[in-house]
């Protein structure tokens, strides 16, 4: 099998032009979030987020989520994941595909500010679900870590905090 110039220790390919402001989400993030609604009791989670890119020719971060139940980390419970794939499109806006392990695939659509590195994502699509109506999503590069605050709506509820989490690159 043919081995990657990142497993030989090398640096990896380049990346795709499109992905430089916001290739400060490559790599693996681990952190602690709490989630929330109006309708469930809160709780928190430790969460690991990679973003991958391994095709310098096109401008595609293939991006995958898992969740534990807190404390514990890994070894504990595992709760919500999700993966997908963030395409930078050629207006500068940012299109991401996502399948949920609860079934739930989602088409986000949004926007990225270089500088201030900060990412907003809003459903333009939410399939197979028998609640979810709309989810919305802000990621924030503050001090080196990664945060997000996700708000969603229900058939019974409109757009209120679901979850946010402050992740550390490992
Ligand atoms: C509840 C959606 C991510 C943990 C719910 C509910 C919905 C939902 C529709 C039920 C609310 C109600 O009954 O009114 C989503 C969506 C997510 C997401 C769309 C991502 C976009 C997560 C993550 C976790 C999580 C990442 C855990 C780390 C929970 C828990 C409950 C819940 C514990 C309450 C108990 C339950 O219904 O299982 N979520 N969720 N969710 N969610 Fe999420």
């Amino acid at each position: 099998m043919e081995t990657t110039a990142a497993e030989a220790g090398q640096p990896g390919p380049a990346v795709h032009p499109a992905l430089a402001p916001v290739s400060y989400l490559l790599g693996t993030w681990r952190g602690q979030g709490q989630g929330c609604y109006p309708t469930i009791s809160s709780f928190s989670y430790t969460e690991e987020l990679n973003f991958s890119h391994s095709n310098p020719r096109k401008p595609v971060i293939a991006y995958t989520q898992r969740t534990w139940r807190s404390p514990g980390g890994p070894a504990a419970e595992p709760m919500h994941a999700e993966s997908g794939f963030w395409r930078l499109k050629p207006d500068g806006s940012v299109e991401v595909v996502i399948a949920q392990s609860t079934g739930v695939v989602e088409v986000l659509k949004g926007t990225h500010d270089a500088e201030g590195k900060v990412i907003n994502l809003h459903s333009e699509l939410v399939g197979n679900a028998s609640k979810v109506k709309e989810i919305s999503i802000e990621f924030r590069l503050v001090d080196g870590e990664l945060s997000y605050e996700l708000q969603m709506a229900t058939t019974s509820t409109n757009l209120q905090p679901h979850l946010k989490a402050v992740l550390e690159r490992v």
